[in-house]
Parts: C-alpha cells; sequence; structure tokens
C-alpha cells in the first residue's frame, strides 16, 4: 500500500523553519514562520498564561475528557472576546486545534451543507486556505486583494470581483491583519465589501488569527462584527495561537452564526464533525484561555502584555519604513509603515528573496512575506541594507 504514495509538496512556510535552523551563520535573520519574538529572539510565554497554569497546576483534580464541542464557558467566552455580547442565541461553536483545525472544520461544514459551493479566496492568501480546499476537493475562486505596485488592497479589483460571486458561495476573508500582505481595508471598505457581498447573498467566513495584533483588541474585531451583525449567515474561524502566545497548545474555534431556530442542528452537525475527525478537542490551551478571560486581573495583565506585542510590531515597522527610505532614496517601502499584523509583503522577486536568504542569511516567505516581529534594532538596519543591495 504504501508503496502507492507520491511525495507530497513540502509547505513553503514550514520547510523555512529547517532551512534556518541548518544555517551555520551568525547573524543570519529569521522572518519566517509568523511566531512572535521578542528582540532576543524568544517566543516568550505570557506571564497571564504561566500564571493561569500555574493555578491550574494547584487545582486540576481531573483530565477525563470534556465535551465534544471544547468547554462551554471556553466557547461563550472567546464568543463574547470576537464578537461582544448579544450573539449567544445565534452562536453555534465548537472548540478546535488551533486557527487551522477551525478552518478545516469550517471547510467540512460548508461541504456538509453546500457541497457544490464555490470558496472565494484572496489573491494572495495563506497557503494552507487552498491546500486544505483542494485536499476537501471543494471548489475555489480567487478574488484580487493586493495591489504590488502600491503594496495596498486593490480595492477596486476587489470589489470587481466580489460582484461576481453566485448566491450561496462563500467568501473567505481575513478579518484582520491580512496574510501574508499586511495591508487591509479601511473601515468604509470594509462595508462596500459587505454591502456587495449581501447583495450577492454569499455566506462569508471569516478568517481571524491575529486579533490584538493589528490596531487592537477591540479595533481588531471591528469588521468581523460588522460582518456578524449584516449577513444571517457567517462562519468565523478564530486562533489564540498569536494573541495568547500558546501555538503549540493548538487552541482555536469555529463560530457558525445562523438564525436561532436551527442552532441545536447546526451545534450538532459541529459535535459531529468533531467527532469525525479527533473526538474532544484539545483543553489545556482552551482552559488557560478561559481562566484569563474570566478573571479580571489576568484579563488585564494579558491585555498589557499583548498591547506590548502590538506596540513592538509598530515601532519595528516604523523603523524599517525609514531605515528602507533611508537605504533605498525612495518612498517605494513607506507601506510597512501602514501595514498591520505581523506581515508585510514587500513586492520582490523570488530571485531576489533567495539573494537575499543566500548572501545575507535573510529569511522570508519566496513571495517576500516578512515577519516584522522577527527584527530588532539591530537587525532593522541591516535588512534594510540588504534589500537596498538586492534592488541594486
Ligand atoms: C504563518 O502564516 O506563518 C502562520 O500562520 C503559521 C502557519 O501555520 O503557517
Amino acid at each position: 500500500m504504501l508503496e502507492n504514495l507520491n511525495a507530497q509538496p513540502q509547505d513553503k512556510i514550514l520547510q523555512l523553519i529547517a532551512m534556518y535552523r541548518d544555517d551555520p551563520r551568525d547573524g543570519k535573520i529569521d522572518l519566517g514562520v509568523g511566531v512572535y519574538k521578542d528582540a532576543t529572539g524568544l517566543t516568550p510565554v505570557m506571564r497571564a498564561v504561566k500564571a493561569a497554569e500555574k493555578t491550574l497546576w494547584d487545582t486540576e483534580k481531573t483530565k477525563t475528557y470534556t465535551g465534544l464541542a471544547g468547554e462551554p464557558a471556553y466557547n461563550a467566552a472567546m464568543v463574547g472576546l470576537i464578537l461582544g455580547a448579544g450573539f449567544a442565541e445565534r452562536a453555534a461553536s465548537v472548540a478546535t486545534p488551533g486557527g487551522t483545525g477551525a478552518i478545516r472544520q469550517a471547510l467540512e461544514l460548508i461541504k456538509l451543507a453546500a457541497p457544490g459551493a464555490t470558496v472565494w479566496l484572496s489573491n494572495p492568501t495563506w497557503p494552507n486556505h487552498p491546500s486544505i480546499i483542494k485536499y476537501l476537493g471543494m471548489k475555489s475562486a480567487e478574488y484580487r486583494y493586493f495591489d504590488a505596485a502600491t503594496g495596498e488592497v486593490d480595492f477596486a479589483g476587489l470589489i470587481a470581483d466580489l460582484g461576481t460571486v453566485a448566491e450561496g458561495d462563500v467568501v473567505l476573508l481575513h478579518g484582520c491583519c491580512h496574510n501574508p500582505t499586511g495591508a487591509n481595508p479601511t473601515a468604509a471598505q470594509w462595508q462596500q465589501i459587505v454591502d456587495v457581498l449581501k447583495a450577492r447573498k454569499a455566506i462569508p467566513l471569516v478568517d481571524l488569527a491575529y486579533q490584538g495584533f493589528g490596531d487592537g483588541l477591540e479595533e481588531d474585531a471591528q469588521a468581523t462584527r460588522l460582518i456578524a451583525n449584516s449577513f444571517p449567515e457567517v462562519l468565523i474561524a478564530a486562533s489564540c495561537s498569536k494573541n495568547f502566545g500558546i501555538y503549540r497548545e493548538r487552541t482555536g474555534i469555529l463560530i457558525a452564526l445562523g438564525d436561532a431556530s436551527r442552532k441545536a442542528v447546526t451545534q450538532g452537525n459541529l459535535n459531529f464533525l468533531n467527532r469525525q475527525n479527533y473526538s474532544f478537542p484539545p483543553d489545556h490551551g482552551a482552559r488557560l484561555v478561559t481562566m484569563i478571560l474570566e478573571d479580571q486581573a489576568l484579563t488585564t495583565q494579558w491585555k498589557t502584555e499583548l498591547e506590548e506585542v502590538r506596540q513592538n510590531m509598530l515601532t519595528l515597522r516604523q523603523s524599517l519604513a525609514e531605515e528602507l527610505r533611508r537605504a533605498t532614496n525612495s518612498d517605494r517601502f513607506d507601506f510597512v509603515a501602514r501595514h498591520r499584523g505581523m506581515f508585510s509583503r514587500l513586492g520582490l522577486t523570488e530571485a531576489q528573496v533567495n539573494q537575499l536568504r543566500e548572501e545575507a542569511g535573510v529569511y522570508m516567505v519566496g513571495d517576500s512575506r516578512i515577519n516584522i516581529a522577527g527584527l530588532n534594532s539591530q537587525t532593522v538596519p541591516i535588512l534594510a541594507a540588504a534589500i537596498a543591495k538586492v534592488i541594486g
């Protein structure tokens, strides 16, 4: 049997982790996978998470199975964090292994409910989106998203393409901090996106993996809340990996908003999908998140730490944009300061990306996506000089 297997293509983002690790050069710079790092290159455990873990260690009496959909308290806390109050009646939800698990379960739910639907993806998007869709044998299409010349959202192209979506099609939207570009619609543009998709009777699927990394915890939820309030049916796949820094705990949630009268059946289908795929979702990370969100002091501490993380990335953005202005003697890269979240797509060619890796030990994704958190005040000018050199 196993001789029938063909080699699978390697994930381009995860591949960079090994390449970077195996590079013996001092001074190499890792701007690859989307993991937050402090100025020393460490991905720290947040103090609020450590505090919750300590309490959990002291008080946890059993590790027996929890609910198939996750602990109800986790789901309720996450629905509140993402959507605010007032959605309990419309929201069915399941805890999932990370944001990827939430996306996978969302797509599986779509396959059950609307097997013929096309799933629309931004061009570009996180490569795992099309990869999972292809694996599940679903139909997909692309809408224009990014203007490589300006580094901004190609809004005219986006609106034109979303205007062709068929009734019942699913449109995947990055709720904030677009991955891989870092370019995001303004509030007014989000309203226009909603208006077009409502007119087309489309179903939004929001991927919210970076809440709190862009303009703030509440601000980053605004587009998702607008969508939740505007459509009869919405799917939201969210991750706690980044904003709680609990990557390896695999903590995510899928929320399905629909008519209150359909909630029980929708919930039953979500539970069914969890049972088929992995039964009970991971609990440890979800429990820590719940403990933090249910405790005022821990919530305050977590928000303070998250805000530090966000501010660090904004400072790095600002200084990289300034250094690039100096090093290239142009405003070509000013968009880096306007982008939000962990990522910016720089608009370099694949050959230039390879050259940066080979000659300067700078690791970024082949499409020239950088993880801004991989920088620090020492490496910002080094990167700017290396980029100026390769673009000649
Ligand atoms: C990324 O885009 O780098 C992150 O979301 C990590 C991943 O799983 O790809």
